[in-house]
């Protein structure tokens, strides 16, 4: 594996899946692997999760980690091709990018979506830097539309909690208070493609995701309709892909307690920083139901198999 930006960088999902397991059950197996060795962990947004876990994972293969926070610490960027910089930007990407790989062994970068202009989100303008002017590994820490890190975790943690061969999986919209992107759905979706999931996908009217993800996925717009029977529900605000950008105004989807009795003993899964009690209520993240924070421990494994497989590779 040469990048890890999306599932398609993945030669077998499935393995990665099976390696970050094995990994959870014995994690210092490798830790030469990454000796002498730098991950760059590039952030032009907030992280909790992403940016301890990565870090984390690499220092458990014996690399050493520096983190850069784009829009705190460093210039300014510009990515336009031919453009006068005479006003805010101060270093082009093609000279930050090879800068960057020149100090790092690898490097992952994390870069929301300014949500107004799909097109251009839509392109994925800072990973194709990345990739296009770097000459070594890149792994994305969520772009602007996929987080394919967050969905080889919530795969392996499916694996690791189901109790049948084919579980039923939902993957329910909630509201929010902020317009959000839809790269976590956008993945799970891309992910779940490769794994034996009945999956059904619930949202309201107006909040459709890319066809380029939904395509064959099956849709049921009654979220208590889509809630029977669940044996695992994930729950995750976006903003409208259509009217882009735009916030869904429906409270009533807030996964709450009672909505959990209507499921087969559901596992509820959100890959976390959530809103209490606008997007999952306290009762259903309280209960026993909820595996929120094991599944954010996977982040880690998660990570260390990615690091793995591309450290193999440039070897
Ligand atoms: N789930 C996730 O990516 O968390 P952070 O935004 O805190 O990294």
């Amino acid at each position: 594996m040469k990048h890890f930006t999306s599932v398609t960088d993945v030669p077998t999902p499935m393995g990665l899946i099976q390696k970050a397991s094995a990994i959870k059950n014995d994690p210092f197996t490798n830790t030469e692997l990454g000796k002498n060795k730098v991950m760059g962990l590039v952030f032009f947004n907030a992280s909790l999760r992403t940016r301890m876990s990565t870090a984390r994972a690499a220092y458990n293969l014996g690399m050493k980690v520096i983190t850069l926070n784009v829009t705190a610490d460093s210039w300014q960027l510009e990515f336009e091709d031919g453009v006068r910089m005479d006003a805010g930007t101060a270093e082009h990407i093609k000279e930050a990018v090879p800068v960057l790989c020149a100090y790092c062994d690898i490097i992952g970068v994390r870069s929301f979506p300014g949500l107004v202009n799909q097109k251009e989100d839509y392109a994925e303008r800072v990973i194709h830097a990345f990739k296009d002017f770097g000459n070594c590994p890149i792994v994305n820490l969520e772009s602007t539309t996929l987080h394919p890190l967050q969905s080889l975790t919530d795969m392996m943690t499916i694996e690791e909690y189901k109790q049948n061969a084919c579980p039923k999986v939902v993957i329910s919209w909630a509201p929010h208070i902020k317009p959000l992107p839809q790269a976590v759905a956008n993945s799970f979706l891309q992910w779940s493609s490769h794994m034996d999931f009945d999956l059904t996908l619930t949202h309201p009217k107006g909040m459709e995701l890319s066809e380029e993800f939904t395509a064959g996925v099956h849709i049921e717009q009654d979220q208590s309709k889509a809630l029977e029977g669940a044996d695992f529900v994930y729950v995750k605000n976006w903003s409208s892909f259509n009217n882009y950008g735009k916030i869904g105004e429906a409270p009533e989807w807030e996964l709450t307690k009672d909505k959990l009795q209507m499921t087969n003993h559901a596992k509820l899964m959100h890959c976390l920083p959530v809103r209490r009690n606008v997007v999952i209520s306290d009762d259903a993240l309280n209960s026993e139901h909820s595996i929120v924070v094991s599944q954010a421990e996977n982040r880690l494994y998660a990570a260390q198999a990615v690091l793995t497989e591309l450290l193999n590779f440039s070897v």
